[in-house]
């Protein structure tokens, strides 16, 4: 995998130059298939010997069959006509071996790259994912893969045959005759193809002008009808119509370009065709007439010029359909190239598994470098104990929570786990470390068990069912008709609120690591429940690092240690008598609550 590259999308470069980019990009992963690549191009290159060879076999024919020449009995051997069948055959044939050697290669090679792209996406940065849209995501990848599958059809299966099929060609008729034919060919070809490509461009601005105006008169029409009250309540029936057939009138003339530019492109082709044929045809024949070239040979010349210029009918929509595919595949190599913004240190270790401390130590951190969100934290959880973390909403405290399991890197200071500052470790085994209470979770649309067991996917049932226990959920389920298999919908949808944060809690329990964090992991239970649960939650953490994010400070009066932050900042730290005492922040919170719980109560 690519890292450290730029992250912008290629600049304002000469569109063709990306293509040719993309192209070289795209090459390795087809060259992977060495073997299969080179069978395909072999019965490529077969199909088109054969195809050539018909109109050389045909001549022999006809100059068998040539009366003018001063031979006794005419007779066209057996063995030319059978080759003339065969090679016919043969053309199929190679086409059809070539397509069915090559169909694993273009699949294997979106396979590739559709699962780098999905691994590289999941490497890349928080911070990436929250910018972009998924939606827009999932359509570039599709986009990309099914346009590789266009490319190589496009290019392997019609460009490259045509371009081999006119060396073919234009090497035997410099073989054959004189150099002028090879000439006219090819000076024709190279203005055919220009042409071509030229009009092409031209047109599809057109094109796109037609399907603008086409989209801006179906949006109006759209508007109006959907005012359809408004335009009875002023009488103004008529004024929408003659708007409306104002649109479809400017529609009608991008239409009428649109398909005049098609008849230019096809009347151009066709008479730069048509003097080919003309000039070598004149040339062919006044060389018959002089005895230097046969009936044969001028069959022969005929048939090559059919031959070449049938698919070079299609090449304006091949060259486009080509451009499109490129732009698509280029903007999904696009996201291959997004730089990672966290990455492993060339020498990260893996961190040692047991018991570990956690600090953070004087951390500066903004997720914008115009607005720092954390300053000079100094936060210490000794191996095995449980820190608290309490403050306002938007004090930093989930922020702490993402750069402990470092989703953003910090701007200053540090993170340590077990001594180690967490930069230098590799990411898999800092993540392996901590299990998380997210303060929202969101859940897979699968069953419950499926996100229970995500946890640690090869737990047993019996762990599952375990941890489920811990979490409060037996109960839940064993109300539930479909139990462990009940899908839970999109994104934990068709559960409440309480229930994900309890599969949340299980699937932490089960997932068994010496660091927890638990992020207002009871905010949404009833007090009961809560009750029931943060017993749980106190056995969880024992023995293990726990940093408790909570709000209701009832929660956390049993912590080791409360951090309170304000604004960013550690403001107090203590236990909960000791901050009681003291009288500060923790001690005004606290009365505060009290009062709303007692009033509550009422
Ligand atoms: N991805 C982000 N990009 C930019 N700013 C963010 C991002 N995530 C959080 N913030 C900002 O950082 C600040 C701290 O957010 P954080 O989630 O840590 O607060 P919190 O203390 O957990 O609050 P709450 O109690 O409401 O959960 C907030 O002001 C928030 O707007
Ligand atoms: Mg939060």
């Amino acid at each position: 995998m690519r890292h450290g590259r730029a992250t912008a999308l290629p600049g304002p470069e000469p569109s063709e130059r990306r293509d040719w980019q993309t192209l070289k990009e795209l090459l390795p992963y087809l060259w992977a298939y060495k073997v299969r690549v080179l069978i395909a191009l072999g019965c490529l290159l077969a199909a088109k010997g054969a195809n050539v060879s018909v109109p050389i076999i045909f001549k022999q024919v006809i100059d068998r069959l040539d009366i003018t020449r001063d031979q006794a009995v005419i007779v066209v051997p057996a063995a030319l006509l059978l080759a003339y069948g065969a090679l016919r055959f043969s053309t199929s044939m190679f086409t059809e071996l070539r397509e069915i050697v090559f169909v694993r290669v273009t699949q294997q090679a979106v396979r590739r790259i559709s699962l780098q792209v999905f691994e590289h996406l999941h490497a890349l940065s928080l911070r990436f994912h929250l910018e972009r849209q998924t939606g827009g995501l999932t359509r570039d990848i599709e986009r990309g893969t099914r346009s590789i599958g266009s490319l190589i059809s496009y290019t392997l299966y019609s460009i490259l045959p045509t371009l081999i099929e006119i060396g073919l060609v234009i090497g035997i008729l410099l073989y054959n005759y004189d150099a002028v034919f090879a000439l006219i060919t090819g000076t024709a070809l190279a203005l055919y193809i220009t042409f071509t490509v030229k009009v092409t461009n031209w047109r599809t601005a057109l094109r796109r002008q037609a399907n603008e105006l086409d989209s801006a008169a179906n949006a109006q029409a759209i508007d109006s009808l959907i005012n359809f009250e408004t335009v009875k309540y002023f009488n103004n029936e008529a004024f929408e119509a003659r708007r409306y057939d104002t649109q479809l009138q400017a529609w009608i003339g991008a239409q009428i370009r649109n398909q005049n530019s098609l008849a230019a492109l096809n009347t151009g082709q066709a008479l730069i065709i048509a003097i080919t044929v003309t000039l070598m045809m004149w040339q062919a024949s006044s060389r018959v007439a002089s005895g230097e070239m046969t009936l044969g040979d001028i069959v022969m010349v005929n048939a090559f010029m059919l031959q070449l210029y049938i698919p070079l009918n299609f090449l304006g929509v091949l060259y486009r359909e080509i451009r499109q595919a490129l732009t698509d595949i280029e903007r999904m190599f696009g996201l291959l190239h997004a730089h990672r913004e966290v990455a492993d240190a060339p020498d990260a270790r893996e961190l040692p598994a047991g018991m570990m401390d956690v600090r953070f130590e004087a951390v500066d951190f903004g997720y914008d470098a115009r607005r720092q969100i954390l300053f000079g934290v100094d936060i210490e959880i000794p191996a095995g104990r449980t820190v608290a973390v309490v403050g306002h909403s938007g004090s930093g405290k989930s922020t702490l929570a993402r750069l402990l399991y470092r989703f953003y890197d910090v701007q200053g200071g540090a993170v340590k786990v077990g001594g180690h500052d967490i930069r230098q470790l590799t990411q898999a085994s800092l993540r392996a470390a901590i299990g998380i209470v997210p303060q929202d979770t969101v859940l897979f649309n699968d069953s419950l068990l499926y996100n229970i067991q995500y946890g640690r996917p090869e737990a047993s049932r019996e762990e599952v069912e375990a941890a489920a226990r811990a979490a409060q959920l037996t109960d839940f389920i064993a109300r539930l008709p479909d139990g462990y298999e009940t899908r839970v919908g999109e994104r934990g949808l068709k559960l409440s609120g309480g229930e994900k944060q309890r599969v949340a809690i299980a699937r932490a329990l089960l997932k068994n690591p010496s660091i927890l964090i638990f992020d207002e992991a009871t905010s949404a239970l009833d007090s009961k429940t809560e009750k029931a649960i943060q017993a749980q939650i106190d056995q969880a953490a024992e023995g293990r690092t726990a940093l408790v994010i909570a709000h209701r400070l009832s929660t956390v009066m049993k912590a080791d240690r409360i951090i309170v932050l304000d604004e960013g900042r550690v403001v107090e730290r203590g236990t909960h008598p000791e901050l009681l005492a003291a009288g500060g922040a923790y001690a005004q919170m606290w009365t505060l609550q009290q009062q709303e719980e007692a009033k509550d109560a009422e």
